[in-house]
């Protein structure tokens, strides 16, 4: 570094008001180090840069790649103006650039009050053909860039990783940020984020932020350090001319959750996601009967009956009970199996529904969720296999080559009932395909052509069994509007505990999905008749939370009613809140550090927002070991208005809640968990009243049943919506005493609800 000079100090000058916080700078030099720090105190420094070509590698380290040059640029696009350097590399005769962008976002492209601040893309680009890139596995990068040292440094760092499976939930870990960091790399990593002990953390986020079907993170050892670097997957072998793979670091000042909901709006910015898939999804909005993995039919059926008798007495029994399931999930037992269990033919066997699946659908009247899984080896559909569509065939799996295939296979789904099409394996269709990954755009093909087929099909898509690349890479298909946020469900087991990978799909626009789950603790002679679900309010009120789908799975005559309906109105239209309940920043950091003053346990938040003023928060806490103070801060309830909290228990017993005044979380189990709400205080009369809403739902305040709300000193006025003759119990709080008043919503399904005159009027 002796001979550079520092080309550009490039300063971030903190947005955040009156909470201003600390902010961070990029230090980068013309010799191609650069380094990050935050309130002077350097975070991040970089490792040295690498670049495989010829089956060689070479590095900055040693001085085998060479710096030819570096350039300073400006400009802007749609995200906002930029200032970038550039490093002009060369291996033997192969050039390759490195950029650093340093982007100051147009805040008005963002909605919200608190858009993100400036941030900073990583950029390489290939600009010739490159070949023998390949490195030592798949799990490496064949170039790295950007590179940065894991180190001990003056501040204290806790980092969050996501990785593996099902969404980067299976091997997410937590702990401090120094070597041997204890991550998921490569083909299955995900998000990473360091954080600070600040009182509201300081949080980077990096991920790719292109290619994401190609891009890895590497942990690479060091003696007593490491790196970690970010770019193209390990089993490239060649590049084709002006490649490009980027990675996006994001700051934030306030904090973990508000850092990944900044990341994940410049994302979809990028990408130009439309969020109206998501929000208009009817298996995002309705109650679903599952028979997934442990669920009461999933490979089972009544005794002495096939599946089509059996769904068709699961239709019968649903309706007897008044529950309003508005569609029916079919999992994988439905269809052809070929070749290592693979797909052979996505169409019911005789076995299963001798009449087919138009005829049930004609008699059921329920669209459906269904199930595929990877393409086996020996599908019909394959021209190998004299079928009409072009298909890579590999060893036991198969991957489909043309857009007219899903269109075709999606088309026809649609005349059975399909509206959500469930893409399952996800990772095992990835690794068993090994030109997925050796190609840098044949996965990104794959998704794209079945996301076009779901579109021009008026249908939508659930993920499951991904990985974090096949999320990101959904940002840009608008109709992937579902993700499973954990893995199978099994009755009793703990994979409601969705609250971190929540944080990440809401990032991105996508609604986490918790699975199905059984609303009756015992359900014998089943094939799981020696499981018990001894926490059924706990997985309807986490599922309910999600806003993802609601869908339990029980056995004929094990419906449990009061749960059910506690997520629903009569109509089966979920009532949630207005974003997914995440896990709160200091149960991610107490994660990270045993000795952390967080929560030993779930403290998860969220809330539902009329706009303005109008905002209810909601607290989970389960599984507690002990207790904790929480405060509106820490809820991310920043912003609200002076409000009061109460149990679900007792709505009679109110507290204001304020950052000096804590609402204390203690006593919270799985069976008796913890519940509260939050309510913005108003005064009517010289009383001081809280509209608490429908205490009978898990989300008393959801803007699926509130559409209006309006108070002066005159009256309190709430509009409400419902199905017909729907009844409705909504409560207020005055002075400490919580009544309701009960609403019938008539013919039209609406009604107003006036305090003062003490009732409501339909219509
Ligand atoms: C790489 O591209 C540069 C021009 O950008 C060219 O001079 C050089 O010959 C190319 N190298 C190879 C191996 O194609
Ligand atoms: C790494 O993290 C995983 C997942 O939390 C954990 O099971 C494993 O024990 C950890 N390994 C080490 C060496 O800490
Ligand atoms: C080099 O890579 C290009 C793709 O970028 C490929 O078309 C070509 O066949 C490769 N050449 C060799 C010798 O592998
Ligand atoms: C559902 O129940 C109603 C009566 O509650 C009955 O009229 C209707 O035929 C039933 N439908 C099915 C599909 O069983
Ligand atoms: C299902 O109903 C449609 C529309 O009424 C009809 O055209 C079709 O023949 C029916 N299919 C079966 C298999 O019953
Ligand atoms: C439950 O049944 C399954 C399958 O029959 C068996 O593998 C498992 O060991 C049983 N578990 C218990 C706790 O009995
Ligand atoms: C249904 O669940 C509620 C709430 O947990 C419980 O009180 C009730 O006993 C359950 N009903 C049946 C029939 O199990
Ligand atoms: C409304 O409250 C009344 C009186 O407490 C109760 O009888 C009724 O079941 C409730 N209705 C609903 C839909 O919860």
């Amino acid at each position: 570094m002796a001979a550079s000079f520092l080309l550009a100090i490039l300063i971030l000058v903190s947005a955040a008001g009156s909470t201003k916080g600390d902010s961070f700078i990029i230090t980068v030099y013309s010799s191609g180090h650069y380094f990050i720090s935050v309130g002077g105190n350097v975070w991040l420094n970089s490792a040295p840069t690498f670049f495989r070509a010829n089956n060689k590698v070479y590095s900055t380290d040693d001085g085998s790649l060479k710096l030819l040059e570096t350039t300073g640029t400006s400009g802007s696009d749609f995200i906002g103006k930029w200032q970038a350097t550039n490093f002009l590399y060369q291996a033997d005769t192969y050039r390759f650039l490195a950029s650093i962008y340093f982007y100051t976002p147009d805040p008005s492209i963002f909605s919200g009050n608190n858009p993100p601040e400036q941030f900073v893309i990583f950029k390489q680009t290939y600009l010739n053909a490159t070949n023998g890139t390949m490195a030592n596995t798949n799990d490496d990068v064949i170039a790295g860039f950007p590179g940065f040292v894991v180190e001990n440094t003056p501040v204290p760092r806790g980092f969050l990783s996501y990785g593996g499976g099902q969404f980067g939930y299976q091997e997410k870990t937590f702990g401090d940020f120094l070597p041997p960091l204890n991550i998921s790399d490569g083909i299955t990593s995900g998000p990473f984020c360091i954080f600070d002990r600040n009182k509201t953390a300081n949080t980077f986020i990096l991920s790719p932020a292109s290619s994401f079907m190609s891009a890895n993170l590497m942990y690479q050892k060091n003696g007593p350090l490491a790196n970690i670097y970010w770019g193209t997957m390990g089993g490239v072998n060649n590049v084709p001319a002006n490649f490009e793979t980027s990675t996006i670091l994001v700051f934030s000042n306030q904090g973990i959750n508000k850092g990944f909901v900044s990341w994940g709006e410049i994302l979809q910015k990028m990408y130009r996601r439309d969020d109206s898939f998501v929000k208009s999804d009817f298996t995002n909005n309705y109650l679903g009967y599952y028979t997934d993995n442990g669920a009461y039919y999933y490979y089972y059926t009544e005794p002495q009956k096939n599946y089509e008798d059996t769904i068709i007495d699961i239709v019968t029994a649903i309706n007897d009970t008044g529950i309003p399931f508005r569609y029916l999930q079919f999992d994988s037992w439905w269809y052809y199996k070929g070749a290592g269990n693979g797909v052979k033919t996505w169409e019911a066997t005789p076995q299963v529904f001798p009449n087919g699946m138009q005829w049930l659908y004609n008699k059921t009247g329920l669209p459906l969720t269904a199930h595929n899984r990877y393409w086996a080896s020996d599908t019909t559909y394959a021209k190998q296999n004299g079928g009409q569509y072009s298909f890579i065939v590999d060893k036991t799996k198969a991957l489909p080559l043309e857009q007219i295939f899903w269109d075709d296979l999606l088309g026809n789904a649609r005349k059975w009932g399909l509206m959500t099409y469930e893409q399952d394996w996800l990772q095992g269709e990835f690794g068993g395909v090994a030109a997925l990954t050796e190609d840098v755009h044949l996965a990104e093909t794959w998704l794209n052509q079945m996301g076009r087929g779901a579109a021009k099909n008026g249908l939508t898509i659930q993920y499951c069994m991904s990985l974090c690349r096949h999320a990101l890479h959904a940002i840009s298909i608008p109709v992937v509007t579902q993700i499973r946020a954990s893995q199978d469900y099994h009755p009793g087991q703990d994979q409601w505990r969705i609250g971190v990978t929540s944080m990440l799909a809401y990032a991105i626009g996508i609604a986490p999905f918790k699975d199905n789950f059984w609303t009756t603790t015992i359900q014998p002679h089943g094939k799981h008749s020696n499981r018990t679900e001894p926490y059924p309010e706990l997985n309807a009120l986490v599922a309910t939370l999600s806003t993802g789908p609601v869908g339990p799975s029980d056995m004929i005559g094990k419906f449990n009613k009061t749960i059910i309906m506690r997520s629903v109105n009569s109509d089966g239209l979920i009532l949630k809140p207005s974003r997914p309940a995440t896990a709160i920043d200091n149960m991610i950091r107490r994660l990270a550090w045993d000795d952390f003053e967080g929560p030993d346990g779930e403290v998860w938040s969220t809330y539902s927002d009329f706009g303005g003023d109008n905002k209810y928060g909601i607290v989970l806490a389960a599984d507690l070991q002990g207790s904790y103070n929480m405060t509106p801060c820490m809820a991310g309830f920043q912003g609200f208005p002076k409000s009061m909290v109460f149990s679900t228990k007792d709505p009679n017993k109110v507290q204001l809640l304020t950052d000096p005044q804590p609402l204390l979380l203690s006593g919270c189990t799985m069976v008796d968990f913890c519940l509260y709400y939050v309510s913005p205080v108003t005064t009517y009369g010289g009383q001081q009243v809280l509209i608490q809403g429908e205490l009978d739902k898990w989300v008393p305040m959801s803007p699926q049943r509130v559409v209006d709300i309006n108070f002066d000193s005159s009256d309190i006025i709430v509009r409400i919506a419902g199905g017909a003759n729907e009844i409705v119990n909504f409560s207020f709080n005055t002075d400490g005493v919580s009544k309701s008043l009960q609403c019938d919503l008539g013919d039209s399904g609406f009604a107003t609800i006036s305090y003062k005159a003490w009732g409501c009027t339909y219509g």
